[in-house]
């Protein structure tokens, strides 16, 4: 392997498909929030991976579980039982209230496995004439890369040159207008949202707007689907966004911080829907990984019996204050729920705010105009101070 900076961003410019705009920067370890390059030297993460590396990096628990997994049996394919995908599945069911669960790998594989159920509900319930098999998603969201998400996805600049994209979704901001299609379009079989939206800037959905899309779609029974790939899994306070919205969903995704670093991906369906899906309907190879789950199941763990969940509320009030403290009135606003913040600033723009960051040692993302932070949901009162003071670092040679 290659040991210095140059030698590395070398290769990788040679070898790997040229898809992302990275960071002059490479990381070779860390511990909780702190990312180290290859000559050492240290980096506070407000990223964790995009949102991945819930409990940071090197959680010892997560490290052990995961290594003791490796040597035991790294993988076994769905044709056969294991107790270690069971049991997340339940913990999560308990966690959530839902009722099954299907695994995949990635955030956009569980939103098409949303899609599917939506689908085959619509279709064995009204018959395949009746052709409701429309999805309603909303403009600025973001629900995968797969030529299916992609299309799922509210925002044009997505729906380029990989024609033809799936057909049957609709689009509409969330609002006055997206409840009048919901009731009045007749080929709807579902709706899907994320909470907050994530990749679109940081945007929380209106409390009364997403409970009107609740009732209208329970009233209609059109599948309502809570994209949680980003906001799930402790990440916004509680263990789902959808949780402080007092809404029932029939399906939830999950992927990201699920698997604490590991891929999985989770679709969990409600009473509605959990029977939508039979023999031979969906699947995966690698679905339900036993060394994924078994860091998830540390995950799950972490938050909700070590305590991690119960401290993303007080984290974020922290944090939020820490920020506003340092940088006063070059902030125009910020957003979110729990440890999901954007941040608008006024002068520099958030793509040179993140470079100018990795330049002072502080790993952040940007999502459109903000600055978007999603640190490791263990992360500490000492490492939040040090980020924040980096990035203030940052902001000033942007200035100078
Ligand atoms: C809300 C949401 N849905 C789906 C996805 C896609 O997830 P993945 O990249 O794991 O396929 C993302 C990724 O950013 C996301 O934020």
């Amino acid at each position: 392997m290659k040991n210095t900076f140059n030698e590395i961003k070398a290769q990788d410019k040679e070898y790997i498909m040229n898809t992302y705009g990275r960071f002059d920067v490479a990381f070779v370890g860390g511990k909780g929030a702190t990312l180290y390059n290859e000559e050492g030297k240290d980096f506070i993460d407000l990223g964790s991976g995009i949102g991945t590396s819930a409990l940071g990096a090197n959680d010892e628990k997560w490290s052990a579980a995961v290594s003791k997994q490796a040597k035991t049996l790294a993988h076994i394919s769905n044709l056969y039982y294991n107790p270690v995908t069971s049991a997340l599945a339940e913990k999560l069911c308990q966690a959530t209230g839902m009722k099954n669960v299907f695994f995949g790998n990635s955030g956009a594989e569980a939103n098409e496995c949303a899609v599917k159920i939506a689908r085959k509900y619509s279709f064995d319930k009204y018959g395949a004439d009746a052709n409701r098999n429309k999805i309603l998603t909303l403009r600025n969201s973001f629900h995968g890369r797969t030529v299916t998400t992609l299309a799922a996805t509210g925002q044009d600049v997505f729906h380029n040159y990989f024609f033809p994209f799936t057909e049957g979704f609709i689009f509409e901001e969330a609002g006055e207008e997206a409840l009048n299609v919901l009731k009045n379009d007749d080929k709807i079989c579902g709706v899907m949202m994320e909470m907050v939206q994530g990749e679109g800037g940081v945007f929380v959905l209106d409390k009364e707007f997403v409970s009107a899309v609740a009732k209208i779609a329970e009233e209609k029974d059109i599948v309502l689907i809570v994209d949680e790939v980003q906001t799930g899994v402790g990440r916004t306070g509680t263990f789902l966004a959808s949780q402080q919205y007092g809404i029932n969903p029939d399906v939830v995704t999950l992927a990201k911080g699920l698997g604490g670093g590991l891929p999985i991906g989770a679709a969990l369906c409600g009473e509605k829907t959990c029977k939508v899906l039979g023999a031979s309907d969906h699947g995966s190879t690698f679905g339900g990984n036993t060394v994924s789950c078994a860091g998830a199941l540390v995950v799950i763990e972490r938050l909700l019996d070590d305590g991690v969940l119960a401290s993303v509320s007080e984290k974020s009030e922290y944090l939020r204050g820490k920020l506003k403290e340092t940088f006063g009135d070059k902030i125009k606003e910020i957003r979110g729920l729990g440890l999901m913040l954007g941040i608008d600033f006024d002068g520099p723009t958030s793509k040179e705010i993140a470079a100018a960051g990795i330049a002072n040692g502080v790993a952040v993302l940007t999502a459109k105009s903000a600055v978007r932070l999603l640190p490791p949901l263990t992360i500490t009162k000492e490492e939040m101070d040090e980020g924040v003071a980096r990035l203030a670092k940052a902001i000033s040679s942007l200035e100078k």
